[in-house]
């Protein structure tokens, strides 16, 4: 498999919001993690870390994101936006539209279960990490993570995952072809830089309303599960501050803010 070069990659990313600086590495514990040090120690806007490996990938709600070498894409951006804290987490929407589409020009059609999902044919293909980093309440840095399954065998899924292996898939499967990660790679960044333009420019309704085109969770009977309670509910949408609006009982809401969310009607 053909390895990460940081020069290839940086200047097919010339004249886009993303990839101003392009860092390669071998083998990182995680790619926010260095990315966040790296956004620490004043690393602009547009930066990427990109990984062969990682050792302690992270998914979310403390879950680790296997992360198996040359085969995946391991990636994380640093933004600067001037936005308040709390907006950090459209950024999740973003990379998701980027990824769908991205996904797309591969002739994929892919579906976003909130909050950071992204689903082919019900299965996981990729997560999303947005970081926030703060220095009393004001927003320095967004470090956006994301993973996605490109190349990595059904046989090292099942050995990694056991049976949660069955709720995953990579993209190889689908195509049937062994996928080149540095133009996928090159071309989800080149998405990525042109929607977070986009948000800048239009702001995020504009952002929740394309989102909303590949939203598979609204309307859905779902069973959420936050801090070790769970609860069911009809999923409604998502509000302007990309909470998912639960209805619990009929004519009775509530906002829900990170949760892990299955289907009801299928596993
Ligand atoms: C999830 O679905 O739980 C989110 C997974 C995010 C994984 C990516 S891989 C690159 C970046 N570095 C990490 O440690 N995590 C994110």
């Amino acid at each position: 498999m053909r390895p990460f070069d940081a020069a290839v990659i940086q200047s097919a990313l010339r004249g886009y919001a993303v990839g101003k600086e392009v860092k390669v590495f071998d083998a990182v514990g995680s790619t926010n993690q260095t990315a966040l040090e790296l956004a620490r120690q004043g690393a602009p806007e547009g930066t990427v870390v990109l990984a062969n490996l990682q050792l302690a990938g992270q998914g979310r709600r403390g879950k680790r994101w296997f992360s198996p070498r040359d085969v995946n894409l391991y990636c994380s951006v640093i933004f600067r936006p001037q936005i308040s804290a709390e907006s950090a987490t459209l950024f999740t929407f973003i990379a998701s539209i980027a990824l769908v589409e991205t996904l797309e020009s591969w002739g994929v059609w892919a579906g976003i279960k909130w909050p950071n999902d992204i689903l082919v044919q019900k299965k996981k293909i990729a997560g999303v990490l947005a970081e926030a980093l703060t220095v009393e309440e004001h927003l320095e840095a967004v470090v956006l993570g994301v993973g996605v399954n490109l190349n990595v065998s059904r046989a090292a899924l099942a050995a990694a995952l056991g049976p949660e292996a069955q709720s995953a898939i990579a993209l190889h499967e689908v195509v049937r072809t062994e996928v080149d990660r540095t133009e996928f790679t090159i071309t989800f960044l080149r998405r990525l830089g042109e929607e977070y333009e986009r948000f800048l420019r239009e702001g995020k309704a504009a952002i929740l309303k394309e989102w909303g085109d590949r939203d598979l969770v609204t309307g859905r009977r779902v069973l959420v599960k936050e801090d070790g309670h769970a609860v069911e509910g009809t999923a409604l949408g998502v509000d302007s501050s990309g909470y998912l609006i639960l209805e619990t009982v009929p004519g009775q809401t509530q906002r829900v803010i990170s949760a892990e969310v299955r289907f009801v009607d299928h596993p």
